[in-house]
């Protein structure tokens, strides 16, 4: 039996439904993943086409037309989505190595040494951070209490003048909740500290605009809410701060004159440029775009009165089928994603099973089932994920 809805005017005048032709694998799939990968747009199949062809029209001549330049051009579509300023953002492969780049950018070793991460951090920037300590960093946890939450005082409290730079995670990965990176990003420069704003689980689903923020380094990718292929994270860092930083991990696409070929210690380029390293990931570029251009269409508004209105529709459904909510129920404190609590032992079977019936979720330890509903997504599919979900829990109690 399918939980029934009730009938839905929101739903009923649902324009972003259209969009769901982009889309192939909605055709037969519940697609309720897109903090992990979001799905294919058509358009990335055209764009990739194109960078064959690009490669085999015009071979070494691409650089100069277009190749080289793409780490900024690409990172504009997305400077878009977050509020930043044109030729402010640089792709890279991934969020891991632009937190090497920022925190390469700083000495360790003097008495302002602390780095402070949010308990609900991604552990791939936790593991990057202790790597610090071999150079003198203090590494200072603010720890949540309930795995969903952190109070935002007591991560106001960790900051004092003793802190270079703060760590946090805009949208946690395994609860969803938000956090207000004004407050922290204000009392980190009250006391001479930087911040490092992971945006990977909240643009393109939440508005945010990274210069009215004044956060000074931003990252994230492109697999989620974007809806870009792998291989393409990307770096902010705030104008100002080119002038003051120089990071250790960089490679001869961040010199001023790289076609000199100047052995000896590099000269950084004025700009964003200094925060290149090496050969660009071209090809992940063309499989990325195709998302940006999309979020760009719709505007990110647009999808998060969606989001808004859907997640709260999960977490009605969720309450009344007796599952437990482990994500905020403000919907101003959480971003795209419900998690429901399951015993960690039963969560990979859950997903299996929930995989057999073309309906993708996930699961993350200590948190539970994670679902998300995107700009695509039908009230249909929300109540058919919870049915089957509460099914499959019910044959396994
Ligand atoms: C919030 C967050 N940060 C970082 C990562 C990992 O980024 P990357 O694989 O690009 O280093 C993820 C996800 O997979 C994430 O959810």
């Amino acid at each position: 039996m399918t939980t029934a809805i009730a009938a839905n005017p929101a739903e009923a005048t649902d324009v972003l439904l259209a969009w769901r032709r982009e889309f192939p694998i909605l055709e037969h799939t519940t697609y309720m993943i897109s903090h992990s990968l979001g799905p294919m747009p058509r358009r990335a199949k055209a764009a990739l086409a194109e960078f064959t062809d690009t490669w085999a029209t015009r071979g070494i001549r691409a650089w100069e037309e277009g190749w080289w330049e793409m780490p900024l051009t690409c990172g504009d579509l997305i400077g878009s989505i977050i509020g930043a300023p044109k030729g402010r953002v640089a792709m890279h492969q991934n969020v891991s190595i632009c937190q090497n780049i920022v925190t390469s950018c700083f000495g360790w070793s003097g008495a302002r040494n602390k780095l402070v991460t949010d308990g609900l951090n991604f552990p791939s920037n936790d593991y990057i951070y202790h790597g610090l300590k071999r150079q003198g960093a203090r590494i200072v946890p603010v720890p949540s209490d309930d795995g969903m939450t952190i109070p935002l005082e007591r991560i106001l409290h960790a900051i004092d003048d003793e802190t270079q730079l703060v760590s946090i995670s805009h949208v946690a990965f395994r609860s969803s909740y938000l956090q207000d990176l004004a407050a922290i990003t204000q009392r980190a420069h009250e006391v001479g500290a930087y911040v490092i704003a992971d945006l990977y689980q909240s643009a393109g689903i939440v508005p945010l605009d990274v210069s009215a923020l004044g956060v000074d380094f931003a990252t994230g990718g492109s697999v989620k809410w974007l809806l870009g292929g792998p291989g393409a994270g990307y770096l902010y860092v705030r104008p100002e701060l080119d002038a003051k930083l120089e990071p250790a991990a960089t490679g001869w696409a961040a010199h001023a004159h790289p076609f000199e070929f100047a052995n000896g210690a590099i000269e950084y380029a004025p700009d964003m440029h200094r925060f290149l390293n090496g050969t660009p990931n071209v090809p992940a570029m063309y499989s990325a775009r195709s998302g940006y251009e999309i979020v760009n269409e719709i505007g990110v508004s647009v999808i998060r009165a969606k989001s808004q209105r859907q997640t709260q529709l999960l977490i009605t459904l969720a309450d009344a089928a007796g599952l437990s909510v482990h994500s905020p129920r403000d919907p101003e404190q959480r971003g795209g994603t419900i998690i429901l609590s399951v015993p960690d032992a039963q969560g990979r079977a859950i997903v299996a099973e929930l995989g057999r019936r073309q309906i993708l979720v996930d699961f993350r330890p200590g948190a539970g089932i994670r679902i998300a509903p995107h700009f695509y997504t039908s009230d249909d599919e929300i109540a058919h994920t919870i049915d089957a979900l509460s099914e499959i829990l019910k044959t396994m109690r």
